[in-house]
């Protein structure tokens, strides 16, 4: 374990993501990179340059991706791991993680969300602010559950899929890969093809 973390992109969710690590007190030091050569500082931390340096600073650093983008997130990820990166996981000291729950690296647990017990969360992932994953999840990596979502037991939310704002999935749902369930939407009936879906209940745009 390193002792300085480095966080790559310090805008919105990257400042969320400094927040966490700055509440879990276990780094000597927090930095950016950033690609906007025009941020000097967020959050009152130093941005020290942008993703091209990331390999500078890759034996002396810890590294998180702040990026909200799944793709994005998923290929600085995977070229981290490439290159021996030490990735952390990232959970709100506000946040509730029941027993048995797994959380892969790169993944940050956001303030107010409830993982419950025997659930699987994988690399890379953004488990919103006050969001509610229930029992026997399986989070494939690179997912993003957004602020307020509730997924009732056993749900199975596929590689990079992207649930909106105040989503809500009924127990026992699967949610393939490379889906977007819009802000507000419903799901009750399994989504086995990628695409975007809206509504309640969903349905395919
Ligand atoms: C689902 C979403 C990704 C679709 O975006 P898009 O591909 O740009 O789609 P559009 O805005 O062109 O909308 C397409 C249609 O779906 C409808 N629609 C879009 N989002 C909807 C939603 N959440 N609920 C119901 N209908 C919705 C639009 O009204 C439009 O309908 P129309 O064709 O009858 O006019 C986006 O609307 C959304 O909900 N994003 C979630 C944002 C979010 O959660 N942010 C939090 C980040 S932390």
């Amino acid at each position: 374990m390193k002792n300085k973390l480095l966080i790559i992109g310090a805008s919105g969710h990257g400042k969320v993501v400094a927040d966490i690590a700055l509440k879990m007190n276990r780094w000597q030091s927090i930095a950016f990179l950033d690609d906007n050569k025009g941020i000097e500082k967020s959050m009152g931390l130093e941005v020290i340059g942008t993703s091209d340096d990331v390999f500078t600073h890759i034996d002396e650093y810890e590294i998180f991706v702040g990026i909200g983008n799944n793709t994005t997130r998923q290929r600085i990820y995977e070229m981290l791991e490439t290159f021996g990166a030490s990735i952390p996981v990232l959970i709100h000291p506000n946040a509730i993680i029941g027993s048995l729950v797994d959380i892969g690296i790169g993944t940050a647990v956001m303030a107010g969300a409830i993982v419950n017990c025997c659930s699987k969360i994988g690399r890379g992932c953004i488990i919103n602010t006050g969001s509610t994953i229930d029992h026997d999840n399986c989070i494939e990596d690179f997912v993003h559950i957004s602020p307020g979502v509730h997924l009732a037991g056993t749900v199975k939310v596929g590689l990079g899929s992207w649930l909106g704002i105040g989503s809500v999935v009924s127990n026992n749902i699967t949610i393939t890969n490379g889906c977007k369930v819009g802000a507000g939407s419903v799901v009750v009936k399994d989504i086995t093809e990628p695409g975007v879906y809206v509504g309640v209940p969903v349905r395919r745009v």
